[in-house]
């Protein structure tokens, strides 16, 4: 099976960077067309360059990496830096990037790999707001049907909202760009923090990347112990959640995760639930499924995954 064509859409972000890292470090699963940054958990400017930080640090510096939409299509940037810190890469001490950005439009880059590559080939994985690839779409229209697939980290159900009481930050910055996701048609894989919840990384862990001993090992563990402040301060977890290396992980074994193919609907009229990601999990009305919405994951496995892969790098 040759590896799986795809552009990395990203807000970095910690857990966006071990989701890159997991990437990077699985040539024979993923070939990496691109990395396109968005603003998200910290303005543009800084997820376009923590990207090209956590490609020097895989010492992936050949991958292109894209600046993107610099806030969400109709909104005012809501950022997360009481999560990830100013910079949105806190934790870790690492060095500026000295690779260069590319001058293309992030939005003009999906658009143009869709349109270059065979049809239904390339899987956009998506670990912040939708704005890119909603614009994409809205832009050239004719790309939608090329996607092969999305799998995205966002929304939630059981687990209600982490940014409000209903909503998942990712969907919460851009639900515009998330209904014009949702209602695209495209086959679509959902990370939700129902299942990502469950992707907690506990101090044996947490031990295991620091023990790789390697630059991108411990970089990981430092990055997860700063991450972690923040759920278990609210949900008294046992570790930092991996949200987003849930999307690459996928990709490569995704016999670890479980789900349903379900109806998901997304709130854009109430400020009250702005964001929510409506999933019909028991099937209660007759909308069409849209979206494969995961619940579970082995959680062993995935971090036995990370640490071999990691440890690659
Ligand atoms: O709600 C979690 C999501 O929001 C993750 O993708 C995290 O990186 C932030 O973007
Ligand atoms: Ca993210």
């Amino acid at each position: 099976m040759p590896p799986r064509k795809i552009i990395i859409d990203t807000d970095p972000g910690q857990d966006d960077a071990v989701a890159i890292l997991l990437a990077l470090a699985s040539p024979e699963d993923m070939d990496v067309l691109g990395i396109t940054a968005v603003a998200g958990n910290v303005p543009l400017e800084l997820t376009q360059k923590n990207a090209r930080i956590v490609c020097e640090l895989a010492g992936k510096t050949d991958v292109p990496v894209f600046a993107g939409c610099d806030r969400p299509m109709g909104r005012q940037l809501v950022t997360a830096e009481h999560v990830h810190g100013k910079t949105g890469l806190d934790g870790p001490s690492l060095p500026d990037p000295t690779m260069r950005l590319q001058d293309q439009h992030a939005v003009d880059f999906i658009i143009e790999t869709l349109r270059r590559e065979d049809a239904g080939t390339v899987t956009l994985c998506v670990l912040g707001p939708l704005t890119n690839i909603a614009t994409a779409f809205q832009k050239a229209p004719d790309v939608i049907e090329r996607v092969q697939q999305i799998v995205l980290m966002g929304g939630a159900y059981f687990e209600v909202g982490n940014i409000t009481p209903t909503a998942e930050f990712n969907i919460y910055v851009d639900p515009e760009a998330a209904e014009i996701t949702f209602k695209s048609g495209i086959d679509i894989v959902i990370m939700p923090l129902d299942v990502t919840h469950k992707a907690l990384v506990t101090q044996p862990r947490n031990d295991a990347f620091r023990d790789l001993g390697t630059p991108s090992g411990i970089a990981v563990a430092q990055m997860t112990d700063f991450f972690e402040r923040f759920d278990k301060e609210k949900y008294g977890s046992s570790g930092a959640p991996l949200h987003d290396p849930c999307v690459t992980a996928y990709l490569i074994a995704p016999e670890l995760f479980s789900g349903r193919h379900i109806n998901v609907e997304i709130e854009t009229q109430s400020d009250l639930t702005r964001g929510m990601t409506v999933a019909d999990w028991w099937g209660v009305t007759d909308r069409p499924a849209n979206a494969t919405f995961i619940g579970d994951l082995d959680a062993d496995g995935f971090f036995a995954l990370l640490v071999e892969r990691i440890g690659r790098l």
